[in-house]
């Protein structure tokens, strides 16, 4: 095997066994509960047409509800539950390795999650730090998605899953409104956080180079602070052709992304795993 094919080691990741019943309470009880679930179905579809119809793998409009013909309709808040039960895991067992490998115990951190999602690189940051040295600002055009992370977020600091110490997180629906400015906590590393968000469709051109803009903007008005972008997506998608957009209107000449494979379980008390390869990136940006 020559040099370049040599595979590393996947990292083999787990979440703890708070989080593990707080997902399930929160996520999958309600979903396999639901009236229109069954054995083979979830909400009245089958898991196929939900990952390629309703999440699009990923990439669905969460501001929108949606409806199969011959399958019976699906709220904001049922497309933003059923984004939890399949991508979630991997999502989080992704990050949760870039931050394992680059950022230091203790650290004081502002993250700004861009396309956060229900909060999904929150706890897999503060699985692996302490939650309390953590000030966190979530950017997601659903408030729905945001509300799902509020709510996971609240019923963990309620079971001590997190510090009920930890900051308040701040939440916005743009990265233009001056949240992000207001919301970055005194000391610290800042981290922009770009978890599977490159891919959405609601992406263009414009808004890419009006994220870097904004970024751009941050680094000059904290020059004394170290500040990184995290990024990680499917080796799959598109993403990597939009992030690299980003990357040259940050001022670099290309992103260099790395490949990796991280094995969990979908439940603790499962022996069988999944395995997710993803793409990322971290790096200082100077
Ligand atoms: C695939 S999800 C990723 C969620 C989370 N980061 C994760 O890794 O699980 C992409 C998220 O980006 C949000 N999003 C898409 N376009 C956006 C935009 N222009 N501004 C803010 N959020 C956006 C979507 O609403 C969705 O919640």
């Amino acid at each position: 095997m020559s040099a370049n094919n040599v595979k590393c080691r996947p990292f083999y990741s787990e979440w703890s066994a708070g989080f593990d019943s707080l997902f399930n309470d929160l996520v999958v009880d309600p979903i396999k509960s639901d009236r229109r679930s069954s054995d083979n179905e979830i909400f009245g579809y089958s898991a196929d047409c939900i990952k390629a119809d309703v999440l699009r793998w990923g990439r669905a409009d969460f501001t929108k509800p949606h409806a199969t013909n011959g399958h019976g309709p699906l709220s904001v808040k049922d497309k933003c539950l059923l984004y939890c039960y399949f991508n979630f895991r991997s999502h989080f067992h992704a990050t949760k390795y870039i931050f394992s490998q680059f950022l230091e115990p203790d650290e004081r951190i502002t993250m700004i999650d861009i396309g956060a999602g229900p909060f999904t690189s929150y706890f897999s940051i503060t699985e692996e730090f302490d939650s309390r040295h953590i000030h966190y600002i979530a950017v997601d055009r659903s408030p729905w998605m945001s509300g799902m992370g509020q709510k996971l977020q609240l019923e963990a600091k309620r079971r001590n899953i997190i510090s009920p110490n930890a900051p308040p997180s701040l939440h916005t629906t743009n990265w233009n409104n001056g949240t992000l400015e207001r919301g970055i906590g005194n000391g610290g590393s800042i981290i922009f956080n770009f978890s599977y968000f490159f891919a959405n469709p609601s992406l263009n051109d414009r808004l890419i180079q009006d994220l870097a803009t904004v970024i751009l903007e941050i680094r000059k008005r904290h020059l004394i602070r170290r500040i990184f972008v995290s990024y990680a997506d499917s080796p799959r998608s598109i993403a990597k052709t939009r992030y690299d957009k980003f990357i040259r209107s940050l001022g670099y000449n290309s992103a260099c992304l790395k490949t990796h494979e991280v094995v969990f379980k979908n439940r603790l008390s499962f022996l069988h795993t999944r395995t997710t390869e993803f793409e990322y990136e971290f790096f200082e940006l100077t």
